[in-house]
Order: structure tokens, then sequence, then C-alpha cells
């Protein structure tokens, strides 16, 4: 039993799994269907305005969600308020949010966005470690499975692979098995297999 009760979340429409949204749909189909059709809009606008001085930092991460949901959510770009789980998992509590989010964004600065690796292992490796660092802090009240990947797709567009190929770990769960391993044990292993398995140079 999730410890986070739809009902108590501010941002559901009451008793369903609908977010309120900017035009009142109550379809769940239509509300994924717009979802995904936003989400194919960014990844193309966030392809095309990358460049070598972009900065993955914690506002590029924030501006990915908001820019891609902000016609349909107003939480888009607003990090939750509320504790949150997911099964078993329990994710960043809220009042630590900020200061895991600088600890993490700090570090890949640091890590110089990843151009310091030396070859796939080593990238796929980075990759994997900061991925599920953002999965167990899941800052946001929804969408924070398809914001990071947009954003670690881009990373490795700017590093000179292209966007990371999920197919198959996704739709099978071996990406939520992979995830639960992250969030409670701090195990990256079948995470990095999925990003080195995902991974091709451009
Ligand atoms: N039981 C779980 N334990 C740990 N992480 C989970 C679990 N279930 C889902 N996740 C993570 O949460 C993400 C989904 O978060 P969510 O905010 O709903 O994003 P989206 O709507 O884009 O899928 C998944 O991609 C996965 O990484
Ligand atoms: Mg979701």
């Amino acid at each position: 039993m999730s410890k986070y009760q739809l009902d108590d979340s501010p941002i559901y429409i009451d008793g369903s799994d609908i977010p309120k949204n900017k035009l009142d749909i109550t379809s769940s189909e239509l509300i994924h269907e717009i979802e995904n059709n936003l989400l194919i809009e960014a990844y193309e606008k966030f392809s095309h305005e990358l460049n070598e001085n972009t900065k993955f930092d914690e506002e590029y991460f924030v501006n990915i969600h908001k820019k891609t949901f902000e016609a349909l959510y107003d939480f888009a770009g607003v990090y939750r308020t509320v504790n949150m789980s997911k099964g078993n998992s329990q994710f960043c509590l809220s009042e630590y949010l900020g200061s895991q989010s600088t600890r993490i964004f700090t570090e890949l600065e640091k890590d110089k966005y990843l151009a310091i690796c030396k070859d796939k292992v080593e990238f796929a490796k980075k990759i994997a470690y900061y991925q599920s660092e953002l999965i167990a802090l899941h800052p946001f009240y929804e969408l924070n499975g398809r914001t990071l990947r947009l954003f670690f797709d881009l990373l490795s567009i700017f590093n000179g692979y292209k966007a990371i190929d999920y197919s198959g770990s996704i739709d099978d769960g071996k990406y939520i098995e992979a995830s639960i391993d992250c969030v409670q044990y701090a195990d990256t292993t079948k995470m990095e297999d999925i990003i080195f398995n995902g991974l091709s140079q451009k």
C-alpha cells in the first residue's frame, strides 16, 4: 500500500488519477495523448536549442519540466511540497528536495556534464548514477520519469551519443525494477545495463 494516497495530493481531480489541468480534461486517455504530444514537441524544441554552451544544471532540468508541461499543468516546473512514495520506495522527503537537488547538480557540474568520461562504459556508469539520484529525488508531482529521461537524452546527445533507447526495458517492467534497486538499495547495476545497452554513438 502506497504511503502516498492520491486523495491527499493537491494535484489530482478528486477520486481519480487524472491531474487537475488547464484544459479541464477528465479523460485519462486524452490526458495521456496530450502529455505524449507535448513530450514529442519538447524533444524537438530542446534538441534544436542544444549547443556546446548548454549547462545541464538544476535550472535547465526544472525548465524542461516547466516548458514541456506548462500549457497543461499549474505544477509544471514546481517542486512538490508533499512526501511521495511508490510501492515500498520512499522518495526524497520534500523538506530536503532543495538541498539534495543542489548536491546532485553541483556534482554533475564538477563532472563537467560528463565530458570527463573516457569511454562508453564510464559514460553509462555515470548516466546510471545520476539517473538513479534523480529517480530517488522524484522532485515533481508527476512526469518525473519522462522529464529526467529527456534530460539524460539531451546530455547523451551533448556528449556525442544518440538519445538512449529504452525499448524493452520500459514496457517489460525492467526499468521499474532497476528504479526500485536505485531507490531502495542504492544499487545501480541494473540501471547501468539498461543505459549501456541503450547507448550508441551518433
Ligand atoms: N516502485 C518504485 N520504486 C522506485 N521508483 C519507482 C517505482 N515506481 C516508479 N518509479 C520511478 O518513478 C518514475 C515515474 O514517476 P512519475 O512522476 O509518475 O513519471 P512519469 O509520469 O513520467 O512516468 C518511473 O520512471 C520510475 O523511475
Ligand atoms: Mg506518472
